[in-house]
Formats: structure tokens, C-alpha cells, sequence
């Protein structure tokens, strides 16, 4: 178990998580925090990486990925032994019915759920490796994340709610007001820092939860059907600026979604059923497919 020592009355500190504040004086301990973090990084980098499995093209790796739920006598297979490899930078899609299983490969690529089997690696680091918390620093800085529903935090502004990562990422007051505003400025809402989420429409309570998952420059986000509490105007002007940040700043976007507005932006779409892949499209074989409708050609 990882402790820190407040430097103010010294008193030992668990870390099964990030704290801001000492439980004992209340001194602000995110500047310890970032040390033990940095640190914690750098042994990430060395521990937890697998030489024959991870490379720098891919972003995040899944080898034989299961998840299964039990329920008192019953078994869920969610999972079915999923090898997934996303490329850096690409914006990729993940499609399939209710049920097939897009929400909890969601919840195990960003940490927020365990595997019953198999392996996960983010940036080259196996996240089974990970005490509470490292992980909870990997999902802190690195992934950004967006859910069907908002989850926003309803007493708070929208600058509020884009700023709270910041916070568990140590940075200054200063600096993190800027930071929230550009970037509540880039989702378009520079009219809307003090308005809480009821103040806002869906599409802007959307816009908001898109500049939180971006707060700490993250190398992923993650979607769970965005678009999915949207009417179709709104859920297509989420999708286009979820691909516009993906081509200006690289980040990697990984949707899960059964919205087939999804098509046009996706590097790539992965179906699956089951809980298993059951194909995975490339760009280029959509142009194609979308090029021979209305030929006579057909499919046997
Ligand atoms: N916490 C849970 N406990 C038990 N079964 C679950 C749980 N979460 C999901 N499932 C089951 O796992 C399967 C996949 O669910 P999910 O990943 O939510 O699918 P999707 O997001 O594609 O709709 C479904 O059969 C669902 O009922
Ligand atoms: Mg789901």
C-alpha cells in the first residue's frame, strides 16, 4: 500500500486513490502528489510493459479480454476473448446492438472495471499491473471520458465541472481557470462558464462533458454512445467536434455507439455481437462499399 507524508504535520497518508488534502490539518498536498505521481509514472514504464505484446503505433492493446458477470447462479459472458489493437491518433468506432457488450469493453479499456480474463494495456502499460493508485493517476491523465448521460456534477458550473480534473492533476488556480475557459471556448460555450447543467440544453451539457474529458490533454477519450440522449441535429454537431479535436490535436477517440452517424467520422468500425469482434471495417473498404450502392452489384 503506497503512503505519502504530509509536509506539514507529517502524518502517513494511504493513497488507494488521489487526495488533495491532508485528512489530519488540511494542508493542500497536490504538489506531494504530483512527485509521488511522476514518479509512479516512470515505474509504470518499466514494470508493467510487455515487449512481445506492445508497440508505440498502438494506443491500447486488449489480448484475449473477458469479462464475465455472475449473477448469484448465472453466468453473463459480456466478453468473449476480444483482441482489439487501436492505432495513436485514430478515431475509432465501436458498433453493435444493445446488449453486445460496447459498454463494458468501454469500462475495462478505461480502468473503470476489471477483466475476468485477459489482458488490457494502455500507452504500453499493462493496467492489471497497477496498484489503485497508479491507475487512478493513468485514468486521471490519460483518458478523457464521455457517457450517453453527461454525468455532470448538477451544483456545479460549466467551467466548474471542466476545471474538477484539474484539480486531481495538481494544477494551479490560475492556470486551470485559463485552461477551462479555452477550452469551453473551443466546444463552442464561451457564452456559458457560470451556467449549471439544468441552465443548459442537452447538446451544450454534451459540449461541457466533451471539454471536461479533455481537461488534462489525455491521450484517449472515450465515448459510451454519446450521441445516445441527443435528438439527430445535436448528436451530429457532438460527433463532428468529437472529430475535429481528434484531427487537430491527435487525440485517439474510441466511441462506442449504434449511431450510424458514427460511419462518416470512424477510422475504422469494429461490430461486435456477443461480446465478441465479429468483423472490423476499414475506411477505405467503406468509401468502397458506399461507392458501389446503387450499382447493380450484389452482395452473395
Ligand atoms: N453489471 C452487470 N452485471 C451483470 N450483467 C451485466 C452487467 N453489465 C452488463 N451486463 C450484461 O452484459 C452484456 C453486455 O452489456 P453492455 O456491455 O452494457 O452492452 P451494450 O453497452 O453493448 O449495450 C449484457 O448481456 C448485459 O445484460
Ligand atoms: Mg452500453
Amino acid at each position: 500500500m503506497a503512503t505519502i507524508k504530509c509536509p506539514q504535520c507529517g502524518e502517513e497518508i494511504e493513497t488507494t486513490g488521489i487526495v488533495t488534502v491532508c485528512p489530519q490539518c488540511g494542508t493542500d498536498l497536490r504538489e506531494v502528489m504530483e512527485e509521488v505521481g511522476h514518479a509512479r509514472a516512470e515505474r509504470m514504464k518499466t514494470i508493467a510493459r510487455d515487449d512481445s505484446v506492445t508497440t508505440h503505433e498502438f494506443i491500447v492493446r486488449t489480448r484475449d479480454l473477458r469479462k464475465t458477470y455472475v449473477m448469484g447462479e448465472v453466468e453473463v459472458p459480456a466478453l468473449r476473448d476480444i483482441d482489439l489493437d487501436v492505432r495513436r491518433g485514430e478515431y475509432l468506432s465501436i458498433m453493435g446492438p444493445s446488449g453486445s457488450g460496447k459498454s463494458t469493453l468501454f469500462n475495462m479499456i478505461g480502468g473503470l472495471d476489471k477483466p475476468t480474463a485477459g489482458r488490457c494495456f494502455i500507452e504500453e502499460v499493462d493496467m492489471a499491473q497497477l496498484d489503485a493508485f497508479e491507475l487512478a493517476w493513468l485514468r486521471c491523465r490519460k483518458i478523457g471520458y464521455i457517457f450517453q448521460t453527461f454525468n455532470l456534477i448538477p451544483v456545479m458550473t460549466a467551467l466548474e465541472n471542466v476545471t474538477l480534473p484539474m484539480i486531481f492533476a495538481g494544477m494551479g488556480t490560475d492556470e486551470m481557470m485559463d485552461r477551462g475557459r479555452e477550452l469551453l471556448e473551443l466546444v463552442g460555450l464561451g457564452d456559458r462558464f457560470d451556467h449549471k447543467p439544468y441552465e443548459l440544453s442537452g447538446g451544450q451539457q454534451q459540449r461541457v462533458a466533451v471539454a471536461r474529458a479533455l481537461a488534462n490533454a489525455p491521450a484517449i477519450v472515450l465515448a459510451d454512445e454519446p450521441t445516445g440522449n441527443l435528438d439527430l441535429q445535436t448528436g451530429k454537431e457532438i460527433i463532428d467536434l468529437l472529430k475535429e479535436l481528434n484531427e487537430s490535436s491527435g487525440v485517439t477517440v474510441i466511441s462506442a455507439t449504434h449511431d450510424l452517424k458514427m460511419i462518416d467520422v470512424s477510422d475504422r468500425i469494429v461490430h461486435i455481437r456477443d461480446g465478441g469482434v465479429e468483423r472490423i471495417e476499414e475506411r477505405a473498404d467503406l468509401k468502397l462499399e458506399i461507392g458501389t450502392l446503387g450499382s447493380e452489384h450484389v452482395e452473395d
